[in-house]
This record gives structure tokens, sequence and C-alpha cells, in this order.
């Protein structure tokens, strides 16, 4: 029967030479469009920190899709990490490096209770700066990290040397 790893990269559209010529790019939009296999996504990302987290922390945007089925899955709350300028109450930034030029994500200073535990999900883990930078503001907020977990790791792009040492669980890793 086939393995989680396996049916993730059955369900990852590979476009050549995308943006640029050279870059195979991995779009995972047919796994979140396949029932049975996002399901069974959610729940191997629930079931890696079962019993070790409070709420989940997702990354605008694409995070919010797969944080917010294992929060629902699990019977924990969110904490939304959105793009400078979204949230309404007090906010602490973070800048962070992107391919070309900078980001800026923010969180509220008091979403959830101080010290609870946050499962940090994203759906690529890449060259690590979108999550470090979203680890760092939960721990500046008085959060605990309890982890990160990511459908797809690009390894070549070494993005879990910015994690911190804080555990980190790749579905499937290319
Ligand atoms: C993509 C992806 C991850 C991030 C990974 O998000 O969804 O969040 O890049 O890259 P990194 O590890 O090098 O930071 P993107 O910034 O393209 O925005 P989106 O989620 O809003 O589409
Ligand atoms: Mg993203």
């Amino acid at each position: 029967s086939e393995s989680v790893e396996q049916m993730i990269d059955r369900l990852c559209a590979k476009i050549p030479d995308h943006p640029e010529p050279g870059v195979l790019f991995r779009d995972l939009t047919p796994l979140f469009a396949d029932g049975p296999g996002f399901h069974r996504t959610v729940d191997a990302l629930a079931d890696a920190f079962s019993g070790q987290y409070d709420c989940v922390a997702g990354v605008e945007a694409r995070g919010f899709m797969i944080a917010a089925a294992v929060a629902y899955a699990s019977g924990a709350g969110i904490i939304p990490v959105r793009k400078a300028g979204k949230l309404p109450r007090e906010t602490i930034s973070q800048s962070y490096n992107l391919e070309y030029g900078t980001g800026t994500l923010e969180i509220h200073t008091d979403d959830a209770p101080r010290g609870s535990r946050v499962l940090v999900l994203d759906d690529v883990l890449a060259t690590g700066g979108t999550l470090g930078a979203a680890a760092s503001l939960l721990t500046r907020g008085g959060y605990n990290v309890a982890g990160f977990g990511v459908i797809m790791e690009l390894t070549a792009l070494r993005g879990r040397a910015q994690l911190g040492g804080h555990r980190v669980r790749a579905l499937l890793r290319v």
C-alpha cells in the first residue's frame, strides 16, 4: 500500500522551468484538492505531534489551509501568522528574506495564553526564512514552539538550519 510520502509525491504537480529556466517547481494544489489525500496529510501532521501542542500557528497564505485542518482534527486552537498590515490589534513584526527582497510577518500579542505550546505549520519548507520568522515571532510573543510541521521540505535549500534545533516533521523530503 502507498505510503504518505508516495501519496504526496503522486499528488504534487511538477512544473519544469517555472518560474525560471532550470527550476522544477512543485505545486501541492492537487494534493489539497484530493479529499482522501488531504485527509491523510492532515492526520499525519497531527499524529506526529500528538499531545505536544495547545495551539497551531499557520503562516499566511498556503499555511492557513493545512493549519486550520490540523487544528480542527486535533481540537486545538489556531494562531494566524499574517503578512504585515492585516491584524487589527497590537502586533509584533518580524522581517525575513524572500528569494527577491524581504517580507514581514505579524502576530497579535495576545491571541492565546502566554506559555501555550504552539505547533508551527506551513505547506513547504524551502530556505526556512518563513518558518524561522514565524518561530521568532511566536517566541517573542511568549509562546513555546512545540515544533514545525510541513507537507514538503526542499532539502537542498537547507531550511532546517534556520529552525533552531526544534523538531521538524516533513512528510515528504525532496
Ligand atoms: C511559500 C510557501 C512557504 C514559503 C517557503 O510561501 O507557502 O510559506 O514560501 O519558503 P521559505 O522556506 O524559503 O521561506 P509564499 O511566501 O510564496 O507565500 P504564500 O504562502 O502566501 O503563497
Ligand atoms: Mg507561504
